[in-house]
């Protein structure tokens, strides 16, 4: 098989869910941001938006909330960098555009030597009261569903990879 840098990041991302406390540094953060921008989106509507929270007491709050929601456990993985990706619930395709958006980030983490792993909980987080206090306080309005959300981190240890892949995921039909 002919590999180049890419196709090698793309066969090797996997989903970390254990980090270390060296934080990402704010020129990669920017490049994993950049590259999500770069994704494409249905009509070029560009429909996603991305959140990410800096602020450590909101950061927190959604943390705080998550676990709520899973016995206690934290659902980002003690991840100092979490980011929401939101698009525009009624654009054309919602959840393909932010989906794009956060594979192009897990993507450029990769490549970066950062881990990542997509994470569902928030759209949920947000249903509760606080929640939708939250989601308000970071400036996502009614209108921007949580499509999905990327934790970043330099990985405590590298899972093994890659995962076993389906018999017939890929079907040549002639
Ligand atoms: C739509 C979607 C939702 C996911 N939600 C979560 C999640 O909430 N928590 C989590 O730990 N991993 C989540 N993952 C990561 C998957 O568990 C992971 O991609 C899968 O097990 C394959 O492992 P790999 O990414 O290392 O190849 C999600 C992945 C996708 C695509």
């Amino acid at each position: 098989m002919s590999m180049n840098e890419t196709i090698q990041t793309i066969s090797t991302r996997r989903s970390y869910r254990e980090f270390t406390d060296k934080p990402v540094s704010t020129e990669n953060l920017n490049l994993i941001l950049q590259a999500g921008t770069f994704a494409p989106s249905a009509m070029n509507r560009q429909s996603a938006e991305i959140i990410v929270i800096k602020n450590e007491t909101k950061r927190e709050v959604l943390r705080a909330l998550g676990m709520k929601l899973f016995d206690g456990r934290d659902p980002f993985y003690g991840a100092k960098e979490i980011i929401l990706v939101a698009a525009l619930k009624d654009s054309k395709c919602p959840i393909q555009d932010g989906s794009c958006v956060l594979q192009n980030m897990f993507l450029a983490a990769e490549s970066l030597g950062i881990g990542s792993c997509w994470i569902n909980c928030v759209e949920d987080i947000f249903q509760s009261p606080e929640g939708l206090e939250l989601k308000h306080s970071l400036g996502i309005s009614d209108e921007l569903i949580i499509v999905g959300t990327c934790i970043l981190g330099y990985p405590k240890k590298y899972p093994e990879y890659p995962k076993k892949r389906k018999a017939q995921y890929i079907r040549f039909v002639k």
